[in-house]
């Protein structure tokens, strides 16, 4: 007990002492044990709706294998498998102004072309042949509006300013149209002097030859026809080129108007019907005549002095303005390379003419 009074007053004492003199504080102790957590807010108001997830990307990317059917076709046709977006992916100093080519050869330029009327990003990295995304509004707006074509309105012919305007195909004549031509001659005009060996309208003149315009109308005994008749079919060349396709070899995102089955070689109907009863025999005898009036007229302007053999291309130097305007008519109807398909009446027309008058000059060597 006394033991017990002795601690008590010690207690006491140190209380005083403690109270009385402060001294320095001690460490801080540990960290408590954590509560009880709270009980759970109520649930807050909805947020605004959020950007739409794969909704949009199911339009497409779902298993009907459109996508697949469409590339597939792409796949097998020239435009993905000629290969010259490299080639056509360059500057060519002062002869031809940065991205000439790439305009119509490279996906990027095409693009940059179209809506800035120039080019000044070339030569491309990775330059692209022409693709879904040169063609399509792809990935723009995530919906069913981005299948629409890039640049389908009407389009000026640089060759002679004249107007395409035949809906969707007019996606196409932006490329497949011929290039301008310098000098150009006029139909019973001056002498020109030609200094390019490359004169003329370059390999896909086909715009052109469709519209029958622009082409050098040289005089003679056979009429040129006033009506383009297959201009006028519906979509111009979707309608034959990319009618119901056969498998992955014709038609659709091939655009190829003939293909190969087992060794035959077809020809491409499926947008003929309602006009052609036989279109198969009317195109062999169509172009079998043009390939024959095409080498006839060759032979005469090799002799006239203007074709030269060695290259397949046209001499430089000074002509009359119809024997230039016979080459220049010849080059653009063998590069076109539907042999007559494109516009029968006219290139008949533009050929007989031709090859009479260069038969005069001919003659007169
Ligand atoms: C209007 C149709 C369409 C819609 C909508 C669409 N896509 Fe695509 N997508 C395509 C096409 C066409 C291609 C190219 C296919 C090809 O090159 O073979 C493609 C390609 C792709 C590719 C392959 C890579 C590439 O860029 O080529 C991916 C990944 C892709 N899409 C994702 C999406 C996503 C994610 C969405 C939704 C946010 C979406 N797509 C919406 C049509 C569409
Ligand atoms: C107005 C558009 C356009 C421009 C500009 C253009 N090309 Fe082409 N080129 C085409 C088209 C379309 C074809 C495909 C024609 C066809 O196969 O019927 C083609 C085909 C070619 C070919 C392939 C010929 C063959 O027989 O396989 C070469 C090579 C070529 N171009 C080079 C060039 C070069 C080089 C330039 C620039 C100096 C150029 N192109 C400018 C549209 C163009
Ligand atoms: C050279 C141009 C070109 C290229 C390249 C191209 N397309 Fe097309 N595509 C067209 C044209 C022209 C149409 C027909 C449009 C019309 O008549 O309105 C079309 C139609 C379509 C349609 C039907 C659209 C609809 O409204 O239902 C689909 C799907 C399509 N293309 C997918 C593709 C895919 C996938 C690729 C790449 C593998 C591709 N296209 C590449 C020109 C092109
Ligand atoms: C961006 C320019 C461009 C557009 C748009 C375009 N093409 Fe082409 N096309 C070319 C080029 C370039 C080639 C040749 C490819 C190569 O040589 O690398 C070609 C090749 C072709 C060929 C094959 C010719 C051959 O030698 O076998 C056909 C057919 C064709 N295009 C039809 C069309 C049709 C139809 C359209 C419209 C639906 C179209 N093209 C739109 C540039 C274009
Ligand atoms: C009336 C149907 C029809 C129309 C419209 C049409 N084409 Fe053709 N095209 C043909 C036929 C048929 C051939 C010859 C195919 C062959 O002999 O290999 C051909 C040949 C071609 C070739 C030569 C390469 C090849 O595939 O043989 C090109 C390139 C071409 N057409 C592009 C076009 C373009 C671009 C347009 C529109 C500006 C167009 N075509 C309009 C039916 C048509
Ligand atoms: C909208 C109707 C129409 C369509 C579609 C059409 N054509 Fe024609 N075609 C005509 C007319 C009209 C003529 C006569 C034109 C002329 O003499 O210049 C013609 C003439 C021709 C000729 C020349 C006949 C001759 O004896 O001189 C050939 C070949 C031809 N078409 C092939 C085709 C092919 C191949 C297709 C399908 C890929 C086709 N056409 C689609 C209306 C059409």
């Amino acid at each position: 007990m006394k033991k017990l009074s002795h601690l008590l007053m010690l207690a006491a004492a140190a209380a005083f002492i403690f109270t009385a003199c402060e001294g320095p504080m001690g460490p801080e102790g540990p960290t408590g044990p954590i509560g009880p957590t709270g009980a759970t807010g109520s649930v807050g108001p909805q947020g605004p709706q959020g950007e739409a997830g794969t909704a949009g990307c199911i339009i497409c990317h779902d298993n009907s294998q459109n996508i697949v059917a469409k590339s597939l076709q792409y796949e097998n046709s020239t435009h993905a498998m000629n290969h010259n977006a490299p080639y056509g992916n360059r500057v060519f100093g002062t002869i031809y102004p940065a991205g000439d080519c790439a305009k119509c050869h490279v996906s990027q330029g095409f693009l940059e072309f179209q809506a800035t009327g120039t080019i000044v990003n070339a030569p491309y990295d990775e330059p692209q042949q022409p693709n879904c995304y040169t063609c399509h509004e792809i990935h723009n707006t995530f919906t069913v509006d981005d299948w629409a074509l890039t640049y389908a309105d009407a389009v000026e012919l640089e060759l002679d300013g004249a107007t395409f305007d035949k809906g969707s195909a007019n996606q196409c004549a932006n490329c497949h149209q011929a290039r301008g031509v310098s000098p150009m001659p006029e139909v019973g005009g001056a002498n020109v002097n030609i200094t390019s060996n490359r004169w003329g309208t370059h390999h896909g003149p086909v715009a052109n030859v469709l519209l029958g315009s622009g082409l050098y109308e040289i005089a003679g005994t056979v009429t040129y026809p006033t009506v383009a008749a297959h201009y006028n079919v519906a979509d111009g060349c979707v309608s034959c080129h990319m009618a119901t396709p056969y498998g992955d070899l014709g038609g659709g995102h091939t655009m190829n108007m003939k293909y190969d089955v087992h060794g035959t070689e077809t020809l491409l109907t499926a947008g003929c019907t309602g006009c052609h009863t036989d279109p198969v025999t009317m195109t062999t005898t169509l172009q079998t005549e043009v390939e024959g009036k095409l080498e006839t007229l060759k032979a005469l302007l090799l002799t006239a002095g203007i074709y030269d053999e060695a290259n397949g291309r046209n001499k430089t130097g000074d002509f009359t303005a119809d024997v230039a305007g016979a080459y220049l008519n010849w080059q653009t109807l063998a590069e076109d390379r539907s042999l007559g398909v494109h516009n029968p009446s006219y290139v008949k027309a533009l050929l007989d003419n031709s090859i009479a008058a260069m038969e005069l000059v001919v003659a007169g060597i």
